[in-house]
């Protein structure tokens, strides 16, 4: 019989980049397909923390296997921000220029650019809780470049490439990106257990 697991998300393409990965071994089911419409709150101090509150309601309510990411910008002269406040760090959920803005702003004249991305997955697999992380290191631009991709991407910079995020092939950047190196550790655990 084939397995299931709930990948706790709604975000088609994070959905389509996780069922291309991992073949045919495992059904990956969204909120959508269990019928969940719940606005999980995402209160959590750490990336590592708000993916784990969302795989616990799954599995504490539905009582399957699930999987939740969360990921975000953290950046070394700002203490780590805008981390889990990266999808509104201007205050407006969702609006990266603003977000955007608001980084540039916070470190003009700053000589340290140094940040990463991180994703963290936490995996409930048969009542027990994974973890599972991804990082790209990289530096912040001065001004945005490129139009690709999304978020923060046109004012990153991975470490070993002169070129943003934002300038990035989509592909290329789905093979190096935190998101594609935390799921590249995800599935090999499941071809391990499954
Ligand atoms: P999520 O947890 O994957 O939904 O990401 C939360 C926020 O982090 C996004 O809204 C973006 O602001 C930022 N972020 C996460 N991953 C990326 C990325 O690959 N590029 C640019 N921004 C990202």
């Amino acid at each position: 019989m084939t397995r299931q697991l709930v990948f706790a998300t709604n975000n088609r393409h994070k959905l389509e980049e996780v069922v291309s990965k991992i073949g045919e071994q495992i059904k990956i089911l969204s909120l959508d397909d269990i019928g969940c419409y719940d606005d999980i709150e995402e209160i959590g101090k750490t990336f590592r923390e708000n993916a784990s509150i969302k795989s616990h309601y799954i599995h504490n309510k539905y009582n399957l296997n699930c999987f939740s990411d969360d990921s975000g910008l953290s950046v070394d002269a700002l203490n780590g921000e805008p981390g889990v406040f990266s999808a509104r760090y201007s205050g407006e959920y969702g609006n990266h220029q603003a977000n955007i803005n608001k980084v540039l702003a916070k470190l003009k004249g700053t000589a340290n650019r140094k940040a990463r991305f991180v994703t963290d997955i936490s995996l409930i697999w048969n009542s027990k809780e994974y973890f599972f992380e991804g990082i790209i290191e990289g530096t912040i631009r001065k001004e945005r470049s490129g139009t690709e991709g999304f978020g923060y991407d046109p004012i990153f910079q991975p470490d070993g490439y002169d070129i943003t995020f934002g300038e990035m092939s989509l592909e290329e950047k789905n093979r190096i990106s935190h998101r594609a190196n935390a799921i590249e550790q995800l599935i090999a655990f499941l071809e391990e257990v499954s």
